[in-house]
């Protein structure tokens, strides 16, 4: 790998996608000429897995559910007249109440308009509208966007001092598909305590997206929120996008979601080929595995030239990684898959980790996005017959030249530009190309026991927190240091948590602390 492939190896395997304006060039990741026969064996299967996936199997065997995200933009693909009504009607559902918002129909409490959203919740519930929202952003916006996707106080108040005298004029999207998850709970006990401390009531100015049943919904439904959208649970978390959880903040801000639906669409039809050098989801999963031998070896860097995809990566380390990262395969093998995901923006990047992407580990391959039309309008020239953009273009096309020349592969994504076809496009490619690949290694994309674990985990830090407190209130004339709390609550293999859980009551002043020689002799007490 010294130079730049030739001519007739680029165009053998430019793959161009001219009903999206969309084409993929995997030239540079040095592929075989033809796909090996394992592979195709592979795909074989995959591609028969996917048919039956889409025909309403039971592709999430550990969940016992259906994975139906390809449904929501071709209802007519649901297995069900049931499911394609609750999709239809959802979407007529959108389209009516971000019509009644923006028309003024529906009104806040005390203003004559909704000016802004605030949209809480985190994973799936947050990363795609967040991107959606950041990528299709412009001067015809017709609201403002804010988001919290955390239980952290101080980011917390961050976002509302931002609102800060327009909260009147916000209305709060809670949006969690179990309607239990902490952060998204507690973001929402935050922000209902300042909607009431500035005298508003928070559910009319509140709408819910949730599961049906849930603990949301059902607190949605007591008080009467303005709102209550469905989700179903055939649609997963990061596949949540195109369902009202990326939806209904696009319908909001103004975006045409018909639009969007219509780019995932259009990609659907293109990455159910069979043939895989002209199915663009199977050559990205081919790719995938060509380059970290199907065990994901190598991580993917994901360089968008172009601000408005900044929360691609983001957004993508999620679908990718919460989907691939599994410890065992479908058999129960222990496996340890996945497909490391990590990246910013270019040319920014090449000021930051690029240094090492050329000369350090060659322990990734890039996928460059390129989007050609740089601007609504015309550009000035920033040197004779050059503008901004033939600088961030020369960035692109010299970065992947230099990485190839140092033996580092690259795919890079042409887009003519990016509006809402072409975004929605892009989703369903990695919607697709993540299933795929899941099933050539032999995995279930579709569940997440380390994210369950990881929320019972913090379960426990919780209770042994409340232990802690219980125990310093019942004997308030008493002082503890950590590890004779910890002895005495008979939790001793967890001092150094024990130690923490008190640094930190006592670091927001719910606990006195009198420091000792060396800081694990401090004892701690109950505030007089
Ligand atoms: O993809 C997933 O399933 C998760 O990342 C969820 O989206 C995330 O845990 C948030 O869950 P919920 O929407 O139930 O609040």
């Amino acid at each position: 790998m010294s130079t730049i492939s030739s001519w007739q190896n680029f165009q053998q395997h430019y793959l161009d996608l001219p009903e999206l304006g969309m084409s993929i060039d995997t030239s540079l990741m040095v592929p075989p000429d033809e796909l090996p026969q394992a592979l195709d064996k592979l795909f074989r299967n995959a591609f028969q897995q996917m048919r039956e996936l889409e025909e309403g199997s039971l592709a999430n065997p550990d969940e016992n559910r259906m994975v139906g995200h390809y449904w929501l933009r071709n209802p007519e693909l649901a297995p069900s007249a049931e499911i394609k009504k609750v999709i239809c009607d959802t979407l007529g559902k959108i389209l009516q109440f971000a019509k009644q918002i923006q028309q003024k129909i529906i009104q806040p409490q005390q203003a004559d308009s909704f000016r802004n959203v605030l949209l809480l919740g985190i994973g799936g519930s947050a990363l795609g509208p967040q991107f959606v929202q950041n990528a299709l952003a412009s001067e015809a916006d017709q609201m403002q966007f804010y988001f919290l996707d955390n239980t952290d106080p101080d980011g917390i108040d961050q976002v509302m001092a931002s609102i800060g005298k327009e909260l009147n004029m916000t209305l709060t999207l809670v949006i969690s598909k179990s309607g239990g998850t902490k952060e998204t709970r507690n973001a929402m006990l935050e922000v209902r305590h300042v909607y009431e401390s500035s005298g508003l009531d928070f559910s009319k100015h509140t709408v819910a997206v949730t599961g049906e049943g849930s603990q949301l919904d059902q607190l949605a439904k007591n008080e009467n929120w303005l709102r209550r959208f469905p989700m179903r649970d055939w649609v997963g978390g990061r596949t949540s996008v195109l369902s009202a959880v990326g939806l209904l903040p696009a319908a909001l801000q103004g975006l045409d979601i018909e639009e969007i639906l219509n780019g995932a669409k259009i990609m659907d039809g293109l990455t159910r080929r069979k043939d895989v050098s002209k199915n663009p989801a199977a050559m990205l999963a081919w790719m995938w595995h060509h380059a970290g031998a199907g065990q994901g070896e190598k991580a993917m860097v994901m360089l968008p030239y172009k601000d408005r995809l900044l929360l691609f990566s983001r957004y993508l380390q999620q679908l990718v990684m919460e989907s691939l990262g599994k410890e065992k395969d479908f058999a129960g093998k222990t496996v340890h898959q996945g497909l490391t995901v990590y990246g910013n923006k270019g040319s920014t990047d090449q000021h930051a980790f690029v240094q090492q992407l050329r000369e350090g580990p060659a322990d990734f391959f890039v996928t460059f996005i390129e989007v050609l039309r740089d601007r609504k309008n015309a550009s000035i020239e920033v040197e004779p017959g050059i503008t901004s953009g033939d600088f961030l273009q020369g960035f692109l096309l010299g970065t992947r030249e230099a990485l190839f020349q140092n033996g580092r592969s690259s795919l890079t994504i042409t887009l003519e530009e990016i509006n809402p076809k072409s975004l929605g496009a892009l989703i369903a490619l990695f919607e697709r190309a993540v299933g795929l690949y899941a099933t050539l290694i032999g995995i279930n994309a579709y569940h997440q026991p380390g994210v369950e674990a990881g929320k019972r985990a913090a379960e426990d830090v919780i209770e042994l927190s409340l232990k802690i407190q219980s125990h310093l209130k019942s004997n308030p004339a008493q002082q503890f240091s950590a590890s004779s709390l910890a002895e005495i609550l008979e939790e001793s293999a967890k001092i150094s948590t024990v130690f923490k859980l008190l640094e930190h009551l006592a670091a927001n002043g719910r606990l006195q602390k009198f420091s000792g020689s060396d800081p694990f002799s401090a004892c701690y007490q109950e505030n007089c």
